[in-house]
């Protein structure tokens, strides 16, 4: 590999920001340019009051919803802007606040100003700083989307670039080669919608009636109405929870849930109803569920699915490239090491997959990323690196869990910190370079003991269709999935 001097970070939220601090604080690269689409850092932490208004399609995934756009024939130009919905907004809502106590949630070099959890303007008032503080904003270009990823020679890239100029309302089209890339684009912009039999007719025959989370902003939007919310995981639970405790909504709220979340008793709590997943929408808009109930047209005036979203790379030259990035069966990026490395492309790192702690750990991955790229830290031989994701699939597959998962109680995110802090190693003797944080004993208690919300243990006695022990059948028991006590991160 030839000796990486110029970097190109794609995205300012907090897995830029931790990428624009190691790679500048390692003295090494000649060039660092942090491209960021938005107007400002702070990434999924930006409030964008007017919600998107997306078409949802079941099923569909970001190659489809999101392709790439059409790039001029020659370049540099200035063209009309570009109207193709590129899911840039974000999801937050009012009222959101952070469910990591900040002591393990910030970056190590600054606290956030108090804690435990905060509101969303925190972090996104922490990631502008954090830009600032170091002296970081040089670096900045913003209102500049990265529209077309390509290798060429010399494991080398060379990136088309779109600037929006919202004064003259133009797009200005150029581009430029850098020696390495370093994805930190995030993967909470395109919607997922599952496919349901008969959602797609539905959508028709009711317009504005479903809607995701990605567009909820809170319970004023569903004034009166009748809501049913489909998902339990983060966003689901504190949807519902809002839409629960809110006047405005008429009780109960409907909340179609596919396993126990975390925070889960055995009975809803007031001015809430369970029910199964739906199992068909039918022509006549009736609304059937797994256990054979159903709601009528009639009974329901909105449905917010609640149900995640999948990363989206439409710059990623697949056909040039050799091959795609994300394998969207599988739900995993495709070829990586530690969640972090890519052996096919040892100039390409990616910031921010895996579903650890967050901004601390796209910290260990940014350090480690420098010092490998300035030759101060060395990886693994690629059949090694290979070796280890190909261990990771057969583990995964075995234990049911998700490639990206980094679990807590099982040891494994201490594992897959100490790889990369061992990786990343000291700063030199004069300085140069960050350290990587430790985990330290008030950290590791925050995580084990500070909860936003009280976490619900079943009993053999008191669980039912949750996690742990779910149903006794006389001499055996159903067990359903365990999941991890920071699996809602
Ligand atoms: C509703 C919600 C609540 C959350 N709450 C918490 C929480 O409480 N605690 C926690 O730890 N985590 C939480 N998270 C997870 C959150 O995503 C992470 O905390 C973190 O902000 C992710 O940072 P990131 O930089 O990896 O991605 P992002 O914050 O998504 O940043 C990626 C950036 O890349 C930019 N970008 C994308 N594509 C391009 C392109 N082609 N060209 C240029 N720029 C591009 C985007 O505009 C964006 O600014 C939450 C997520 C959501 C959706
Ligand atoms: N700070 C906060 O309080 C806060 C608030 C909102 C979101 N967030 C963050 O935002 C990110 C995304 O969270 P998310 O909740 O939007 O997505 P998510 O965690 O991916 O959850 C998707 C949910 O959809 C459910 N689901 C999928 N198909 C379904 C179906 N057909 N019927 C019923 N349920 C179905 C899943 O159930 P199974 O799991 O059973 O498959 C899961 O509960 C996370 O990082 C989260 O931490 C944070």
């Amino acid at each position: 590999m030839a000796p990486v001097k110029s970097i190109a970070i794609i995205g300012a939220g907090a897995s830029g920001a931790a990428a624009a601090n190691a790679f500048a604080a390692e003295k090494y690269f000649d060039v660092i340019k942090v491209f960021e689409r938005r107007e400002e850092p702070g990434g999924t932490w930006i409030f964008d009051a007017v919600p998107p208004e997306l078409d949802l399609v079941p099923g569909a995934l970001p190659y489809q919803l999101d392709p790439p756009l059409r790039i001029p024939p020659a370049l540099p130009t200035t063209v009309r802007a570009n109207t193709q919905e590129r899911f840039h907004k974000t999801p937050v809502y009012d009222g959101l606040t952070t469910n990591v106590p900040e002591i393990a949630m910030s970056l190590s070099d600054r606290r956030f100003p108090y804690g435990p959890f905060v509101p969303h303007w925190v972090p996104k008032n922490y990631i502008r700083e954090h830009f600032s503080v170091h002296g970081h904003d040089k670096l900045l270009n913003l209102n500049t989307t990265v529209e077309r990823v390509t290798k060429i020679a010399g494991d080398r890239w060379h990136l088309v670039l779109r600037r929006h100029d919202a004064l003259l309302d133009r797009d200005e089209w150029w581009e430029e080669d850098f020696d390495a890339v370093v994805f930190g684009n995030g993967h909470y912009s395109v919607p997922y919608v599952p496919f349901v039999p008969g959602l797609a007719e539905y959508l028709l025959k009711f317009p504005g009636r479903v809607s995701h989370s990605k567009s909820y902003r809170g319970p004023k939007q569903f004034t009166n109405q009748r809501v049913l919310v489909i998902g339990n995981s983060t966003s689901g639970y504190d949807v519902t929870d809002q839409l629960r405790r809110s006047p405005l909504v008429q009780h109960p709220i409907i909340q179609s849930r596919h396993s126990r979340s975390l925070w889960e008793g055995d009975e809803p709590p007031d001015g809430l109803t369970w029910k199964p997943v739906i199992s068909e929408y039918t022509a006549d808009g009736t609304i059937l569920f797994e256990d054979g109930s159903s709601l009528a047209h009639s009974e329901i005036d909105a449905i917010v699915y609640c149900t995640g979203y999948r990363p989206s790379y439409p710059f990623w030259d697949a056909k040039k490239n050799g091959r795609d990035l994300y394998d969207y069966e599988a739900n995993r990026f495709a070829g990586t090491f530690q969640h972090t490395f890519v052996p096919d492309y040892p100039t390409l790192g990616v910031i921010g997959i895996p579903r650890s702690l967050t901004f601390r750990s796209f910290e260990y991955q940014a350090i480690a990323l420098a010092r490998v790229w300035s030759g101060r830290a060395k990886l693994p031989s690629l059949e090694e690196q290979r070796q280890w994701e190909v261990d990771r699939v057969k583990e995964r597959n075995l234990s049911h869990r998700k490639f990206h998962d980094v679990e807590w109680d099982t040891g494994e995110t201490e594992e897959y910190l100490t790889f990369l802090y061992r990786l990343a190693g000291l700063p030199l003797l004069d300085g140069t370079g960050l350290t990587p944080p430790v985990l330290d004993a008030s950290t590791r208690w925050a995580i084990e003991n500070i909860r936003k919300h009280p976490i619900f243990r079943p009993t053999r006695s008191s669980a039912k269709g949750g996690q742990g022990e779910v149903a006794n059948e006389g001499d055996w028991v159903v067990v359903s999935p365990w999941k991890d006590s920071l699996s809602f991160i």
